[in-house]
């Protein structure tokens, strides 16, 4: 166990080794109570602490993982730039009241590279799947992981990543865990002006961050204007009114049904339409990502 606070007295317990987590858990569980993991990459910001908090009130204990997975960077150096806090993460859990922190190295959780393939199309290939070779597949991979060795009853994902919970999803299926293990989805969680709240915003600039609320700002907007416009207009519209903005970039912008993630070209294709987005933002540049529903 490591304590990471310095003089600061942690009352939750911080495990860095799989054994010992799961030797705590297994005397949890003989007590007939229930686990709930909250998996992370660190930088923990109060989007996370909504979901530690929801597992803390739906659950007897809670997991919350900090591990920062390399096998699902495509980019090297955004895995670099990734921002790592290991102590305020704990300060963040413990004043949410959960009870343990996994926080393995990258030898611990891979002592051997992980070779699984994992693929769910079209969940798993569309937009950050096409964007991010490898992205999901590594996703799965600590995923897969952080399951098998916490064997939670519940999980929560942030609705922010909302392809992410699409190929958790699947995943949770093809391990055979589907009927034990419940996917909580979480709302997403936004800055007063409307940004959504990523640990990649505390990379942003003075100036970028001044200039990313606009992305939320515009698909706000279209909500509106789709409901007098084709989905081809509304996706234009998007796309050129965020490229408007000096510093923003748009990589991708798809709307499409809320299920299989494929795009669609008319508002009556689906009763659960969805508009997801990645834009560049800045000089270095920052990836940000959000979405809009048009139908839910
Ligand atoms: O959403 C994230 O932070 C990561 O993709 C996750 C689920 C913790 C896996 O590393």
């Amino acid at each position: 166990m490591l304590l990471c606070t310095g003089n600061y007295k942690l009352a939750m317990k911080v495990f860095e080794k799989i054994v010992d987590l799961q030797n705590e858990l297994f005397l949890v569980r003989k007590e007939g109570k229930s686990v709930g993991l909250v998996p992370t990459m660190g930088a923990l910001h109060e989007g996370h602490a909504s979901l530690i908090r929801r597992s803390v009130k739906e659950n007897d204990v809670t997991v919350v993982s900090v591990f920062l997975n390399p096998t699902q960077f495509n980019d090297k150096g955004d895995l670099e730039r990734y921002p790592r806090n290991l102590k305020a993460d704990c300060k963040l859990v413990e004043g949410c009241g959960a009870q343990y922190v996994f926080a393995p190295s990258v030898q611990e959780m891979y002592p051997e590279p992980d070779t699984r393939q994992f693929e769910f199309p079209p969940q798993s290939t569309v937009m950050e799947g096409a964007k991010r070779p490898g992205h999901f597949n590594g996703v799965c991979q600590v995923v897969s992981r952080l399951f098998y060795i916490v064997r939670p009853n519940r999980a929560y994902f942030g609705e922010k990543d909302w392809q992410q919970i699409a190929v958790v999803k699947r995943l949770v299926d093809y391990i055979g865990m589907g009927k034990t293990l419940k996917i909580v989805e979480c709302p997403i969680v936004r800055e007063d002006d409307g940004l959504a709240m990523s640990s990649r915003n505390s990379l942003l600039t003075k100036e970028e961050r001044a200039i990313a609320p606009n992305i939320y700002r515009v698909l706000k907007e279209s909500v509106e204007y789709a409901k007098s416009h084709t989905v081809e207009e509304t996706h234009d519209k998007v796309v050129a009114d965020i490229n408007a903005v000096d510093g923003l970039e748009v990589e991708y912008f798809e709307i499409v049904d809320g299920n299989t993630l494929l795009d669609v070209k008319s508002w009556d294709d689906s009763d659960y339409v969805v508009g997801c987005i990645t834009v560049y933002c800045g000089k270095t540049p920052i990836r940000l990502i959000d979405h809009i529903k048009y139908k839910a």
